[in-house]
């Protein structure tokens, strides 16, 4: 299945994708809710990590989707395992800091968990949001190569806050082309791991792309692996998916992961690595790390 296992050029794509998560965040939240029509209007192109957008972000500043990812990914290492409850209390501890942002249904759960403990929302139709998707790193770093134990972890994370099958789907799918991607898999293997997805639900069918950029997660897939699919290096696959703007933090975010895990960290751009905010990618760094060296492949 891997066609690469060089632990040196695993542990640079694995931090490139927690960091390529991070960044693609903290340049799509300028341009979140914002058409493409109005983006072009206002930038051309947009592809300068300057804060602003309707958060009122500094420059390089992350929001809830790196933010909720960072939870995750101390609750392991911390815990030193896997703990659904500690990743659920690491939640709770950040909704009651009062970030920048947090989506309804994330929201929902995490006050649950509050409220009664509840480690596993009801199964709900319009859980279909983005949210559980967009911080599926850690877990994929913390399983690697396991696909079964990609699956368990991704699940239990999600099902803190979204149980719905399109989210099941969408996170286990991202996880293993993270997992894939990681372990140096071609594009045409990853394309096939994507159609797949589409196969078992067609909804997500990106081609021809619609150009919708929501945060439900079907828009928001479709918008990623078809600028994924289309790019030719990181800045290409991360500037072309935030252009369509909608959920373009949320849809930056997720295109920021698959591309850094396939083209590595050399293919960061610098100038975006040294914007987003020191403490965050310091961190992320170390994080990464961790979480590699504990996986089944560490
Ligand atoms: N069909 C169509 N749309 C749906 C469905 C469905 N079955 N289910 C959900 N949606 P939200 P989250 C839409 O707000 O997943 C932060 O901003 C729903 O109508 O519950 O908790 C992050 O940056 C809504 O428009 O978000 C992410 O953007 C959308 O899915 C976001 O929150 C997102 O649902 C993620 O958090
Ligand atoms: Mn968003």
């Amino acid at each position: 299945m891997f066609n690469l296992y060089n632990p040196a050029e695993i542990s640079s794509r694995a931090t490139a994708a927690f960091i390529g998560m991070a960044i693609g965040d903290a340049l799509g939240a300028t341009v979140e809710f914002m058409t493409a029509s109005e983006i072009a209007a206002k930038y051309g192109t947009f592809k300068e990590i300057i804060g602003g957008g309707w958060l009122r972000l500094k420059p390089g500043q992350v929001t809830d989707d790196t933010e909720m990812a960072l939870c995750i990914a101390r609750a392991i290492v911390e815990n030193q395992g896997w703990s659904v409850e500690k990743i659920a209390h690491n939640f709770a501890a950040w909704l009651k800091s009062r970030p920048v942002d947090c989506g309804d249904t994330c929201r929902k759960g995490i006050r649950a968990y509050m409220l009664n403990g509840t480690l596993e929302s009801p199964p709900n139709e319009w859980d279909a949001g983005n949210g559980a998707a967009m911080r599926i790193v850690p877990v994929a770093l913390f399983s690697l190569p396991d696909g079964e134990l990609l699956k368990k972890y991704a699940l239990e994370q999600a099902h803190i806050t979204h149980n719905n099958p399109l989210s099941d789907a969408a996170c286990i799918c991202l996880g293993e082309l993270l997992h894939l991607a990681i372990c140096g898999a071609s594009r045409t293997r990853l394309r096939r791991q994507a159609d797949g997805l589409v196969a078992r639900f067609p909804t997500f069918h990106f081609e021809p792309y619609r150009g919708l950029a929501t945060g439900y997660v079907v828009d928001t897939l479709q918008t990623v692996f078809h600028w994924f699919f289309k790019g030719k290096n990181f800045e290409e696959c991360v500037v072309g998916t935030v252009n369509q703007g909608a959920d373009a933090d949320t849809t930056g975010a997720i295109c920021g992961m698959l591309a850094g895990a396939y083209y590595g960290m050399e293919g960061i751009p610098q100038r975006w690595l040294k914007k987003v905010d020191r403490n965050v990618i310091s961190e992320i760094n170390m994080l990464a790390g961790r979480l590699i060296a504990a996986s089944p492949a560490g």
